[in-house]
């Protein structure tokens, strides 16, 4: 008796031994879980701010370009497509979808629809010479605007005056440079850090601070200056000044920048809002840069000296998107009508209502709609043109 209740109490401490081992293995486990997810969800939030941070700074600088913009209209891709896709992302009630692709498809198209509806222009949903203007009336009010505001808000404090977004540029372009200002030749890390504002991974916002010189009766002023990349070869660097002045920029490959022997880029017409396009640069180079304006009383501004990369490095331009069978066949009503005529997929669905032949149409969403397209409209060009607008992408098989 006394060994069976010896070998019962045994097996009952083992087993419940094992059962504590077993519990606490999977408690480890589920902990190491969600630790794992916790640091995958801060990772994803520290990105997504980033991303946010990135957008901001882009949106900023993007104001200053916008007076390059062209004519575009659907179908077309690239930087230019780029820069009014991040402009129209600015107000969310005309670009709710804020995707900036470089392709100007239905979706921007949509949105310059709604910017041309809220000014009362023609409802094309092209971005025409008329739209541009209006675009950029918009956009300097808004930029007047922030720095209106930016000015208050830095009313007492030692303005920063050269601000560039300088994309493509690693770390140590800017770390790296050593800054000759003799008003801020403290050039510990700490100094650094605190001027080299990190953007997206390729973007960086530099600020300098800036010194008045020469003449200066009543003080000129300067803005940021703002620093953004057109092309491989070419960059736009802009600024403003509380007083019209003329203009220059120059810009060398080798720091400092001598002003007998550098490059020169200048405007003499006294305005206050500055654009210095800087053409025919050595793609992926560093350029150290002195900007600086003179007003009609010799008063002078100039920065101290910056740097910016001619990338070679402009953001991809997506290819069109592509489309499979089973993606059109999702687009099969009258709400979302997508179908393929001659390997080129069409978004319909604005079409349906305004189809001269009625609803007949409806037949060919969410499918290969070449047999029935050609067999009714073959030859006839009002329905091809009627289809241009309506490109979203390819097919593929
Ligand atoms: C894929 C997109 C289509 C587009 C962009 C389109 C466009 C047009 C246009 C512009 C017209 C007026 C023709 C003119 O006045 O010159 C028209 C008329 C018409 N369409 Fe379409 N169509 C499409 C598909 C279809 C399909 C799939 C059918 C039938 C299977 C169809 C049947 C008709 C008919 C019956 C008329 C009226 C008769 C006529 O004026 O020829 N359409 N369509």
């Amino acid at each position: 008796m006394k060994k069976t209740v010896a070998i019962f109490i045994m097996s009952a401490v083992l087993f419940a031994g094992s059962t504590t081992a077993f519990a606490s293995t999977t408690t480890d486990q589920l902990i190491a879980q969600l630790q794992q997810q916790i640091a995958s969800l801060t990772a994803q939030v520290a990105a997504l701010l980033e991303a946010q941070k990135s957008v901001a700074i882009t949106q900023a600088s993007i104001n200053t370009t916008l007076g390059l913009l062209g004519e575009m209209s659907e179908g077309m891709t690239g930087e230019q497509v780029k820069l009014l896709q991040t402009a129209l992302a600015g107000d969310a009630s005309i670009y709710p979808e804020g995707k900036v692709t470089g392709y100007y498809g239905k979706l921007t198209r949509e949105a310059v629809k709604r910017f041309q509806k809220k000014h009362g222009l023609r409802i094309d949903g092209k971005f025409d010479r008329k739209t541009a203007e209006a675009f950029e009336k918009i956009f300097e009010i808004a930029k007047k605007e922030r720095e209106k505001n930016e000015r208050e808000s830095n009313k007492g404090n030692a303005l920063p005056c050269v601000s560039a977004v300088v994309s493509g540029s690693t770390s140590s372009t800017l770390e790296d440079r050593d800054d000759d200002d003799e008003e801020d030749d403290d050039s510990d890390d700490r100094d650094n850090e605190k001027r080299y504002e990190r953007g997206s991974k390729n973007d960086y916002r530099l600020s300098l601070p800036c010194r008045e010189v020469g003449n200066s009766t009543t003080s000129l002023t300067m803005s940021t200056v703002t620093v953004s990349s057109v092309s491989s070869t070419s960059e736009m660097l802009a600024w403003t000044t509380n007083r019209p002045a003329d203009a220059k920029v120059f810009y060398a490959t080798t720091s400092p920048v001598s002003t007998t022997s550098a490059l020169v880029w200048s405007d003499g017409t006294r305005i206050t809002s500055h654009r210095a396009l800087l053409s025919g640069l050595f793609a992926n180079t560093t350029y150290y840069f002195v900007a600086e304006s003179t007003d009609a009383n010799n008063a002078k501004i100039t920065t101290v000296e910056g740097s910016f990369v001619a990338t070679g490095t402009l953001p991809q331009v997506p290819s069109t998107p592509t489309f499979t069978l089973a993606q059109v066949a999702t687009h099969n009503t009258a709400a979302s009508c997508y179908s393929v005529v001659s390997g080129t997929v069409y978004d319909l669905t604005s079409y349906v209502a305004a189809h001269p032949g009625g609803s007949i149409i409806l037949a060919i969403c969410g499918k290969d709609g070449t047999s029935s397209f050609s067999a009714q409209h073959g030859g006839q060009a009002n329905p091809a043109n009627a289809l241009v607008s309506l490109k979203i992408g390819t097919f593929v098989q």
